[in-house]
């Protein structure tokens, strides 16, 4: 089995990737390779900051690994959160008061058309690759449902009436942001070490 590291400390993430890749993948933390440091996530886009992340890791512990960055794009909001979407409230990455700031920034708007976006950033001796996955709904009034995480309960995908929150694992999985990208980086795993 391959070891590779994933580069998060977000425990839904783990929860979310781990039963997607393929048992060839001997999936590792980041406590299982003893790094304890505050990954950095200083960059203006989602590509560069899952980019960031996983070099950081790479450059300092030497180990074949990959690292995810999502963000939310509200079309009324010109995009925003985005890259700031852990933030939005503020820096206690509180999903509670992003959620209400969402709720709050929308008042009274009709477009409520948003995206996930997720890319997932490889490095794999030494060699940089990425993979994208975008999941298209809108946010809903209310929330509604109590599974997943972050922004789930706000989050209605395209062709359902139900959100995130109110969907299995495995269902959210199908169709995910994220959800799609680990099949896009599942697919070039399992062809590099067959
Ligand atoms: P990051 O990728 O860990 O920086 O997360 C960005 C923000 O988006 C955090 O507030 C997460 O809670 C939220 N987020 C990331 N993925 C999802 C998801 O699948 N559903 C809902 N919220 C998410």
């Amino acid at each position: 089995m391959q070891p590779i590291v994933f580069a998060t400390r977000n425990l839904n993430k783990i929860k979310e990737v781990s039963p997607l890749l393929s048992d060839k993948i001997k999936l590792q933390s980041l406590d299982d390779i003893g790094c304890d440091d505050i990954l950095p996530e200083t960059s203006p886009t989602i590509p560069e900051n899952a980019l960031e992340k996983a070099r950081f890791v790479y450059q300092n512990y030497k180990v074949d690994c990959f690292a995810e960055d999502t963000g939310l794009e509200v079309e009324a909001l010109n995009g925003e959160p985005g890259v700031y979407s852990a933030r939005y409230a503020g820096p206690a990455h509180d999903d509670e008061a992003n959620m209400s700031l969402l709720l709050a920034n929308l008042k009274g708007e009709e477009d409520r058309q948003a995206r996930f976006y997720t890319v997932i950033a490889l490095i794999i001796d030494g060699k940089e690759h990425t993979f994208e996955g975008e999941a298209r709904g809108s946010i809903i009034h209310h929330k509604k449902g109590n599974q997943g995480f972050g922004y789930d309960p706000l989050f209605m995908p395209e062709g359902y009436n139900r959100t995130f929150a109110q969907m299995s694992a495995e269902e959210k999985n199908a169709i995910s942001h994220r959800g799609k990208a680990v099949k896009k980086l599942i697919d070039f795993l399992n062809q590099h070490f067959s």
